[in-house]
């Protein structure tokens, strides 16, 4: 009999301190009314100094356990898409696994910068529906506060931190309701420059010039990521509806990456459905990269947004180029 995989809990964490516009605006020349206006970001969740990514991760992920009612020790694999591990390399994954005592598990770490979460639920259903793993925990997490130049107003004004989870589990129920369909996309032929942390790395090492140079800070082509997300997020849905032999109105809810409120808006006016269709909280936590879909879903989930039956589809879209979007019915 095929095996299908379903979620069986959601959950997120957002750190303490809150960072509004006009809190950046005593730091940077930027002002509420431009942050609002061209992003739709109010305010941003940023790590304590003692808090590193996993002390997030175990937080959303201690979450979700509780709401699946599921035990840490029968996860089977930890996944962790992130662009802002704790070091190079152990995996933060695995000090995931240490923080909720997921002794039974395997861990890994991946990077599709905003599109991770996408990619980790896609090869988790994977793993499931070959019949090798029953309980995966998935988690999106960044504190890209530690990331972003604190006096570049073109790029700190827009991030935040947080952490979302799922625990994708086989589905046991007679329905086959769950993780239906799903499709991933990069282009690594588009210069690494428009979304970036130049220096850290093999191509520029560490050094007291990459320091001076502010090298390890992310750097973006605002122009450029914001026609790839214009065009990306109806090409993706659509190809989704397409393989699918469904129509856009047979989809209840939308959850996207949430880069940019205008990204989103001009996406819907290109599929021509109400911006209403699309689940947004930027304005609450900023972009957290690889955490902005899960974190919206939980949220969504915790807001009886998502009812049995609905169908839903998560997209993501950013660095590499990447992109993914899957399609799920409740
Ligand atoms: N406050 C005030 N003014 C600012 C700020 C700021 N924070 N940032 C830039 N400006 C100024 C610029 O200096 C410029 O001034 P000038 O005309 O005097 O030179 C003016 O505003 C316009 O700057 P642009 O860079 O042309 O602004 P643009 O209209 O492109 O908007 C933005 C910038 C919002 C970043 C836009 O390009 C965008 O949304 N891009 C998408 C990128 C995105 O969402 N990235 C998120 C991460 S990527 C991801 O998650 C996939």
């Amino acid at each position: 009999m095929e095996i299908l995989s379903k979620i069986s809990g959601t959950g997120s964490y957002l750190p303490e301190k809150i960072l509004t516009n006009d809190d950046l605006s005593k730091i940077v020349d930027t002002s509420d009314e431009w942050i609002f206006q061209r992003v739709g970001i109010k305010k941003r969740h940023i790590a304590a100094d003692t808090e590193v990514t996993s002390d997030l991760a175990a937080v959303a992920a201690q979450a979700t356990l509780k709401n699946a009612g599921i035990d840490s020790l029968d996860i089977d694999l930890i996944i962790v898409a992130t662009i802002t591990h704790d070091k190079p390399f152990p995996s933060t994954a695995t000090q995931v696994q240490r923080k909720i005592n997921a002794r039974n598990a395997a861990a890994i770490d991946i990077n599709a910068a905003c599109s991770g979460f996408v990619y980790g639920l896609t090869m988790a259903d994977q793993f499931i529906k070959s019949g090798f793993y029953r309980n995966i925990l998935i988690i999106g997490v960044e504190v890209l506060s530690r990331f972003v130049n604190w006096q570049d107003r073109n790029t700190c004004v827009l991030f935040g931190d947080g952490a979302g989870a799922v625990i994708l589990s086989v589905n046991n129920s007679d329905n086959s309701s769950g993780f239906k369909y799903a499709t991933l996309g990069a282009d690594g032929f588009s210069p690494p420059e428009w979304l970036e942390i130049p220096a850290g790395g093999t191509a520029w090492p560490a050094s007291k010039d990459t320091v001076e140079q502010n090298l390890h800070f992310a750097t973006m082509n605002g122009k450029e990521i914001y026609k790839f997300g214009v065009k990306i997020i109806p090409e993706t849905i659509n190809r989704l509806l397409d393989k699918n032999g469904y129509t856009i109105e047979d989809i209840d809810l939308i959850i996207p990456h949430q880069a940019n409120v205008r990204i989103v808006e001009a996406a819907a006016k290109r599929l021509g459905i109400p911006k209403e269709k699309f689940f947004m909280n930027i304005d609450k936590y900023a972009n957290t990269s690889a955490a902005t879909i899960p974190i919206a879903l939980d949220e969504a989930v915790q807001q009886n947004r998502i009812e049995t039956g609905d169908k839903i589809i998560l997209i993501g879209f950013g660095g590499g180029l990447t992109w993914g979007a899957v399609l799920y019915e409740w």
